[in-house]
């Protein structure tokens, strides 16, 4: 059983990669979809009860925020995977652009989150951590490549 936090600003790609990369395997826990910090740990739990992997698919910019997921997973006896989505506020403001308006979020709210952001570091508890870019391919759908590199060390 694993928990995967995902750690990136609104719009730096989390949920499509959960799409593209997780759907099949593992349950997604969103706090947008869940609302509530009861209801998110409530689920939480059932998955470490079935032995259910699951994804944090939230900003988790916060260190203080992750440490708090991670000493649960931890408990609960979990492996925990981290994935950095190292989007700059600019292209994340720019996919967010081509998102519905219902789901665009406020461009305040993603510099907001930026200013927040502290990298994730092996050191906090992950047993893997990776580092994931989207680049923009030249197509009018405007489709991203993926490229998913882990992160070794701490010291870079
Ligand atoms: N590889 C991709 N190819 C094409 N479009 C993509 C790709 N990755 C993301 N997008 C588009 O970019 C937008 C933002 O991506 P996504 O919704 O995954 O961000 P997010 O990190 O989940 O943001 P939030 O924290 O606001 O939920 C979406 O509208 C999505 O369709
Ligand atoms: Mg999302």
């Amino acid at each position: 059983m694993e928990m995967v936090l995902f750690i990136g600003i609104q719009g730096s790609g989390k949920s499509w990669f959960y799409k593209e990369r997780f759907q099949g395997t593992h349950v997604r826990i969103s706090r947008d979809v869940l609302r509530t910090a009861a209801r998110e740990r409530d689920l939480m739990q059932t998955c470490f009860r079935n032995a259910q992997s699951f994804i944090l698919d939230n900003t988790n910019v916060k260190r203080q925020q992750r440490a708090e997921y991670i000493e649960l997973a931890k408990t609960a006896g979990c492996r925990v995977i981290g994935y950095f989505f190292e989007a700059t506020p600019r292209e994340a403001i720019a996919r967010n652009q081509r998102r519905s308006a219902k789901e665009r979020v406020p461009i305040p709210g993603i510099l907001r989150t930026y200013k927040q952001l502290q990298k994730p570091a092996l050191s906090e508890g992950f047993e893997e951590l990776y580092s994931v870019r989207l680049r923009p391919l030249p197509s009018p759908e405007g489709d991203c490549a993926v490229s998913v590199s882990r992160i070794e060390s701490d010291d870079a």
